[in-house]
């Protein structure tokens, strides 16, 4: 993979990890990294502690939080039952990118699903995240995370990135920030509901990192697409994931034409692309790698770093097309949402 890799936590010394264990105890927030994006996390059992993610992130209650396990969790404390192709998937991918919605068991709180009979579960690879989960309630306990961000707004994928978007509640609501260096997968997990598995099948509600065809490996059917009955998931809203800069997708030819247009009405204009010849005049341009896991890893800093170029707009050249590409596609049609209208006005 390109650019930064995570590291291992060297920049989260064992005394930090402790810190974060008694601020969790506490029913404190912390902030940690994952490979996919940093987490706000709290104790899930602590039903106080998870409504404090909620209100420090801006979110509504009624929208589930991911629970995060050690690799030697107890499923059966948090889930109600485990479907056999649920086994299967947990001993394919986790720990890793994948968080697997299942039947809530009943000693959960529903706090942590929004008031839903489900739960979902993800069990991360990353180092520092294994480490923290390894030390809480002694490998047991489980810590809910949504990403750590401001509701609807881009994912973090380094611990500046979370300072930044929690400069007011750093060292009051939100106890400490372990830094596990620039998350290597860059964008969140897969999520598969597979609470209804007699009725349904497996379902996709988030793509990401692992594909619908490496589940279809596991499983030998590719999981369906969500239906109205499917598990409420915010990170399904059609805007989300977004930087305050209104963000235009185009093929290059398009992207060419506006950006030709913005050049004319003196607007400013960034631009995100992996193949085209940069446009003149962009106040600010970022190149991602043509190949899907690479520009995953830097799609949301270099989201975040063309938010702050003072442009009216970000001209992303559309990526490329095919399976693995979809989590990518799904993320920046979010980030891209009601933007289309920005150029009406002119
Ligand atoms: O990669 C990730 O999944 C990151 C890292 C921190 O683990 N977390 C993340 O969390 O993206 P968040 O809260 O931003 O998005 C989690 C998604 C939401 O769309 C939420 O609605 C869905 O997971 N989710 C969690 N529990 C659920 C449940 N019981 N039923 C349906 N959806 C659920
Ligand atoms: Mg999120």
């Amino acid at each position: 993979m390109d650019g930064e890799k995570a590291t291992r936590g060297d920049n989260a010394p064992r005394d930090e990890i402790a810190q974060a264990v008694s601020i969790l105890e506490a029913g404190g927030l912390v902030a940690f990294p994952t490979e996919t994006v940093y987490g706000l996390g709290a104790d899930a059992e602590n039903v106080e502690a998870v409504a404090s993610i909620f209100r420090v992130k801006g979110r509504p209650t009624n929208h589930p939080v991911i629970v995060h396990l050690s690799p030697e969790a107890d499923l059966d404390y948090w889930v109600h039952s485990i479907p056999a192709e649920a086994r299967e998937l947990i001993a394919a991918f986790w720990p890793g990118p994948l968080t697997l919605i299942l039947p809530r068991a009943s000693r959960i709180p529903a706090a942590v699903s929004g008031g839903q009979d489900t739960v979902g579960l993800r069990c991360p690879s990353h180092p520092v995240a294994m480490e923290l989960l390894r030390a809480f309630k002694g490998g047991q306990g489980g810590v809910a995370a949504p990403s750590a961000n401001k509701f609807g707004h881009v994912s973090p994928t380094t611990a500046e990135h979370v300072r930044q978007e929690f400069a007011a509640e750093l060292g009051k609501e939100l106890g400490l920030v372990l830094d596990g260096g620039a998350s290597e997968v860059g964008i969140e997990s897969t999520i598969v509901d597979m609470s209804r598995m007699k009725t349904h099948g497996p379902v996709l509600l988030r793509p990401g990192f692992i594909t619908p065809e490496q589940i279809a490996e596991v499983l030998g059917r590719i999981p369906g697409a969500a239906d109205a009955g499917a598990p409420r998931a915010s990170g399904t809203l059609s805007s989300h994931y977004a930087p305050n800069t209104p963000v235009l997708l185009n093929s290059s030819g398009l992207l060419k034409k506006r950006a030709e247009l913005l050049r004319q009405k003196r607007l400013p204009f960034a631009q995100l692309l992996h193949s085209m010849k940069e446009e003149e005049g962009a106040c600010a341009t970022i190149r991602l790698t043509p190949r899907p896991d690479a520009y995953a890893h830097g799609l949301y800093a270099a989201l975040r770093s063309l938010d702050r170029a003072g442009a009216f707009a970000i001209l992303v050249e559309d990526p490329p097309e095919g399976p693995e590409w979809q989590g990518v596609h799904d993320r920046l049609r979010r980030a891209a949402h009601g933007s289309e209208s920005t150029l009406e006005k002119l």
